[in-house]
């Protein structure tokens, strides 16, 4: 919810092999108005359904005119289609199971917009076929990083933190390890009155001290110990569960309540990675820029290494946009996008939803032949 990630991407299948050359991306921060009004809508709060019309109106505005924007500067005015992840604004889970996923930023603006056909609604086929259709990852994760003779880690650190856990032996498993940034910009936000929306390179979290009460309370979430598939979102860490736990103990200033919760998410991250025998860790997301954060993680994970993935050729800060991208062009060509049972479907599907753009819709012949790798090149 900080803002839109874009990319622009040239995509090639080559005999099984996917090829990907990133051509540039850049994040777009959405108006500060309708920042506030998504981050207001977010659980405990809730919003009606006249606001969220508004939201889902102008986060599609917002996303069409990055779109149109980076359509210009990136991909030199042209492209096939776009592909939309959205803003997730309600992750519906009960018990073991995801029961719907909402995503605003309605497809028809950006169609609008830029003439181009839009692959929006990712997620929701995924959870219709019994998954949890989070994290999407998954086919990226396990396209570009088979091959390793032991299991490799997938690591996103947006809101939720996630794993693609890729290996030789196993099937892919892709879940939400947990809190990634959420809690940590919530308490930023409590403690400064809403002034500031994150801790900055974690200097709060570097002056204070891990809080062994509130880090037991936080720990004692059944959520990490549920078995995989899992997923989970802000509707479960939010302003209220944080104020919860601070019930529990006493008082915790603020340096210490960042510190805390730096060593949870970075905690919760290496007990999901262990066990599955994971030899390296491959991280993005946005929380990679919080080097008090980083530093918890690699003490956490040790002897584990962690690597960021512009060491492998994909940007962290754009991962996820690149991502999308892929998603989208698989749909396109036909072939499931939701790596075969990786986060709780019954097999592979075909995701999506095709908004056409200035003409009727001309799809390529559906692809036959299995895709098994992927290349950034
Ligand atoms: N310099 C920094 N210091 C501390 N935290 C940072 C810094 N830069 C980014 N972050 C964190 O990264 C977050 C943004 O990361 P990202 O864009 O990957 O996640 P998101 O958009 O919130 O989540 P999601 O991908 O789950 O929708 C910020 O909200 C902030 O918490
Ligand atoms: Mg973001």
């Amino acid at each position: 919810m900080d803002g839109i990630d874009v990319s622009a991407v040239d995509l090639r299948l080559t005999d099984g092999t996917v090829e990907l050359t990133p051509l540039g991306h850049r994040a777009v921060g959405y108006p500060a108005a309708l920042r506030e009004a998504l981050l207001t809508a977010l659980p405990p709060n809730g919003c009606t359904a006249g606001e969220l019309c508004r939201l889902d109106t102008e986060v599609g505005q917002a996303f069409a005119t990055a779109a149109g924007e980076a359509l210009t500067d990136l991909a030199g005015g042209r492209a096939d289609l776009i592909a939309s992840l959205g803003q997730t604004i309600y992750h519906w889970v009960d018990g073991s199971r995801c029961l719907g996923t909402l995503q605003l930023g309605q497809p028809a603006w950006i169609a609008e917009y830029t003439g181009l056909p839009v692959i929006a609604d990712l997620r929701v086929r995924d959870v219709a076929a019994g998954g949890h259709g989070a994290p999407l990852a998954a086919m990226l994760d396990q396209l570009w990083l088979s091959g390793a003779t032991e299991p490799v880690a997938a690591l996103n650190i947006g809101g939720i933190a996630n794993i693609t856990v890729v290996g030789p032996d196993a099937p892919t498993l892709a879940f939400d390890t947990g809190p990634g940034n959420a809690l940590l910009d919530t308490a930023a936000r409590m403690v400064s009155d809403g002034v500031w929306q994150q801790d900055v390179d974690g200097e709060l979290a570097a002056q204070g001290t891990v809080r062994a009460d509130l880090l037991a309370t936080l720990l004692a979430d059944t959520y990490y110990v549920k078995q995989p598939p899992k997923s989970t979102g802000k509707e479960h860490f939010h302003a209220d569960y944080l104020r919860a736990a601070l019930e529990g103990v006493p008082h915790v200033p603020a340096v210490d309540l960042l510190a805390t919760l730096v060593e949870l998410t970075a905690c919760t991250i290496a007990q999901a990675c262990r066990g599955r025998g994971v030899g390296k860790v491959v991280a993005s997301g946005g929380g990679v820029r919080n080097p008090v954060l980083m530093a918890a993680l690699r003490r956490c994970l040790d002897p584990v290494p962690v690597v960021t993935s512009d060491e492998l050729g994909l940007p962290t800060d754009a991962k996820e946009a690149y991502l999308a991208a892929l998603l989208g062009f698989l749909t396109w060509s036909g072939i499931p996008a939701d790596a075969a049972g990786a986060t709780g479907a019954a097999g592979p599907r075909l995701l999506g939803s095709i908004t056409p753009g200035k003409g009727p819709l001309h799809l390529p012949d559906p692809v036959t032949t299995a895709v098994t790798r992927l290349r950034v090149c």
